[in-house]
């Protein structure tokens, strides 16, 4: 078990040189190169040609047409805003396949009556991205269910894949019914009918969400569930591979499917996933282990999928392990560990899994506390084979502008970066306000933060919201 640190880690490195001194200091290796050409180099991912290595990775903006879950305005200039800055695969944010399923009143949802919004968003995406570089770029659209964090309308419905008594208690979820086998049959077809939505509003790809405690995620460890998709390892995948599955039948050979699988679900065994098969001394031991999430992602790379992107870690109770930041969520404890360590284990955890597959393509994230020596350590682990794409959250949210800056002046500017004050998971957090840089884009999204901040203290206004 980690102790809690008191100390706060500001981020004070210039160069390169600087984290190169800091990395020993900390007994770290991470590896960093000055040489980004490679970050501009094209690659092949199963038919499809990226222009260049960067990637936005999925950001929800929380700013879905609460009514409909079609775009917004707020949506459609997030979108242009990461096609103008030229990346060349733009890996959409969470949408959700059922009503039940959203996470709050303003996710994105996709469905036969708005998609004529998603085909204009894609079409304006397609154009900014040849009107700023000329070039063609990959679209990717993430499909979810929120499980046991579902709050449609902005109520709380959880729906539970499994018993957990680690995650129950801390959710006071222990009442929450688990979601039954005839309800995951159905949810399949769900997922499937939103792809061909998602296929003909122009979307390349689609990737079966299966990251940070969401219901697909929840179920890979759900040990304790019995029936068709709990227990063995075979069960407990059965509704991840059969949506992938189903999906790559229908879809058109101009398109493809993907995931964004999690190769940690940090509670101990026998309820996570990618944790050691050995029961702790108190409820909170987990030792991570690999092997079940790389015999899955060996199985998709036997499929076919031409990219699988991973993360790892519950985002609202462990940030250290998949955002490592200098800033906390307000009330949040501070870090256990200094941001750095987080940062390199993530790196490392990536670095296994690329060089197990070695011809799947798999981006990183989780680099933003690195602020502008973000590219340097994206290039080195491209050079050494630790990963394939540079995938950028927080930082495409603050400075979506990195790569054509890294390609046009050959660095990225300081001022412009992510400085990880945790701001924008606050406003997911609070459950109000549109989410996107407070610092970089303070002029849209600190009315946001305040708003849901002045809600948070007084529940009154919650209503009015
Ligand atoms: C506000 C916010 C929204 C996010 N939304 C999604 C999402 O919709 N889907 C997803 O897979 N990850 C989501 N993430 C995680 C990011 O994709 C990324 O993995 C994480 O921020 C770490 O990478 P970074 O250091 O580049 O920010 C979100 C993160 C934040 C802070
Ligand atoms: S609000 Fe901006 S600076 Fe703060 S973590 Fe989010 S993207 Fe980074």
């Amino acid at each position: 078990m980690m102790k809690q640190s008191t100390k706060s880690h500001h981020f004070n490195l210039e160069k390169e040189a600087d984290l190169k001194k800091q990395l020993q200091e900390m007994n770290l290796h991470l590896p960093h190169s000055p040489h980004l050409g490679i970050l501009t180099s094209p690659l092949k991912m199963g038919g499809f040609f990226l222009p260049n290595r960067f990637l936005i990775q999925p950001m929800e903006g929380v700013d879905a047409h609460p009514e409909t879950g079609a775009p917004s305005p707020l949506t459609v200039r997030r979108y242009r805003r990461y096609a103008a800055g030229g990346s060349g695969l733009i890996w959409g944010e969470a949408v959700s396949v059922v009503p039940e399923g959203c996470s709050g009143a303003r996710q994105l949802r996709l469905t036969q009556s708005n998609l004529k919004e998603y085909q204009k968003l894609v079409e304006t995406i397609r154009q900014e991205a040849y009107k700023h570089h000329n070039h063609s770029i990959v679209l990717i659209l993430q499909l979810t269910h929120s499980g046991r964090y579902s709050r449609p309308n902005g109520i709380p419905k959880p729906l539970k894949g499994q018993k957990n008594p680690w995650l129950d208690d801390v959710l006071k979820m222990n009442e929450a019914p688990i979601i039954t086998d005839e309800e995951l049959d159905h949810l399949l077809d769900a997922y499937v009918e939103t792809a061909q939505l998602a296929f003909q509003a122009g979307f390349d790809g689609v990737d079966v969400k299966a990251v940070h405690g969401y219901l697909i995620a929840e179920l890979l460890g759900a040990h304790s569930r019995t029936g068709r998709y709990g227990g063995s390892f075979e069960n407990r995948t059965r509704f991840l591979r059969e949506c992938i599955a189903r999906i790559k039948d229908l879809c058109p050979s101009s398109h493809f499917v993907t995931s964004r699988t999690t190769v940690l679900e940090p509670t101990p065994y026998p309820y996570g996933w990618g944790v050691a098969p050995t029961e702790g001394e108190s409820k909170a031991d987990w030792t991570m282990d690999l092997e079940e999430p790389l015999q899955l992602l060996r199985e998709m790379d036997v499929l076919g999928l031409p990219i699988v992107n991973i993360s790892m870690g519950f985002p609202r109770f462990q940030p250290h392990i998949n955002r490592p930041a200098s800033g906390t969520a307000i009330g949040a404890l501070p870090p256990p560990e200094h941001p750095l360590k987080g940062l390199v284990r993530y790196q490392e955890t990536v670095k296994e899994i690329q060089l197990n597959l070695p011809n799947l393509p798999i981006p990183n994230a989780a680099l933003a506390w690195l602020r502008h020596l973000m590219p340097e350590v994206a290039a080195g682990m491209i050079e050494e084979g630790w990963c394939s794409l540079f995938g950028m959250g927080r930082g495409a949210f603050a400075y979506p502008d990195l790569p054509r800056d890294v390609m046009r002046q050959g660095f990225a500017s300081p001022e412009k970066c992510c400085t990880t004050c945790s701001m924008c998971s606050q406003i997911m957090k609070d459950g109000i306000g549109r989410t996107g840089c407070v610092i970089r884009d303070k002029a849209i999204y600190g009315p946001e933060l305040a708003r849901g901040r002045s809600v948070q203290t007084n529940p009154a206004l919650i209503r009015n919201a």
